[in-house]
């Protein structure tokens, strides 16, 4: 497969600085070698540009960067829908605001070819804010509402292009929700799996239930991993730490099934944090993570089932 590079170094969107970087560390974990090595083209796209903020006044007087993310929003999703044309984008943040973008721009290219688009989010938190709704101001509290088309954003993030059906979302592994955003995700029907269902079901067929929809229906999907779906003690390199997360293996079969069924057609890495990691230890999970969802197996074959022969 074609892989694209694409760095979106934001991190006017997150409460602190350091998101910047992550390209950078998820580039020395080395992720163009291992993509390399499992067989894939690689094609380095290198950084998004940032444009230039025009001023906006909102009565939400907590919101931060507006103009900011704002504009990122913009060449972000630019970059997306050329990245998307002719091969598989893997973009690289960033706070997570970069999905605004990335995700509003393969929504456009799935559109144009008559596909529905479906979205993976893996994250403890839904980032289903609103520019009204947000009580911290943060923007990568907002992406997921933005490109599901949630009111409020226009004349102050750009024209949506094409909305992402919040039925066609699935969220796994949230265990941080505001009570606005509880509202929001409840109402728009977005699928939410969240700790809790992890523990009773196993996170397995939670997945499979939702993969089997998108194959359906003839979807594409994104995934988009924010470093906080993991549990802190593995993944520490992120500002928005919360305890209780996805464990090694969890995120290692979700990656695995994800590749087994062929269906990803664009994934975002983003929330890195590199000046709070530990010697690279979550740069090169997010690394190995990739790995996995393009094609790496402890054996060389899918693992087999017990129940068949
Ligand atoms: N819901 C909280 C807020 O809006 C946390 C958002 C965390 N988002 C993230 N991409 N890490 O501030
Ligand atoms: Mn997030
Ligand atoms: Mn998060």
């Amino acid at each position: 497969m074609r892989c694209r590079i694409v760095g979106a170094p934001v991190q006017d969107g997150a409460g602190r600085m350091g998101c910047e970087m992550g390209p950078s560390a998820l580039r020395t974990a080395g992720l163009v070698s291992v993509l390399a090595e499992l067989g894939h083209e690689v094609e380095d796209w290198g950084a998004v540009e940032k444009a230039v903020a025009r001023p906006v006044a909102h009565g939400n007087l907590a919101l931060k960067a507006l103009p900011e993310i704002s504009a990122w929003t913009a060449v972000i999703a630019e970059t997306a829908y050329a990245a998307s044309r002719d091969a598989m984008p893997i973009f690289l943040g960033g706070d997570h605001s970069i999905s605004a973008g990335t995700v509003s721009g393969v929504a456009r290219r799935a559109a144009e070819r008559g596909r529905p688009l479906f979205v993976l989010w893996l994250d403890a938190h839904p980032d289903f804010h609103t520019l009204d709704t947000t009580t911290s101001g943060n923007l990568h509290g907002v992406p997921l509402a933005y490109a599901s088309g949630q009111a409020g954003f226009k004349g102050y993030f750009p024209d949506l292009p094409e909305a992402v059906d919040p039925a066609r979302i699935c969220a796994i592994g949230l265990r941080s929700v505001d009570p606005a955003e509880r509202r929001a995700i409840t109402e728009a029907d977005v699928t939410v799996h969240d700790m809790r269902a992890i523990d009773e079901h196993g996170i397995a067929p939670l997945l499979r239930a939702f993969l089997a929809r998108v194959e359906k229906e003839n979807g594409l999907l994104h995934v988009s991993l924010d470093v906080d779906f993991l549990d802190p003690s593995i993944a520490p390199a992120v500002g928005t730490t919360v305890p209780g997360g996805a464990t090694f293996r969890e995120a290692h079969l979700v990656m695995e099934m994800l590749s087994d069924s062929g269906l990803v057609s664009s994934l975002d890495l983003v929330e890195l944090n590199p000046f709070l990691d530990e010697r690279g230890r979550t740069a090169t999970l997010m690394v190995d993570l990739t790995a996995s969802l393009m094609g790496r197996r402890i054996m060389d074959r899918p693992t087999r089932s017990h129940s068949g022969s």
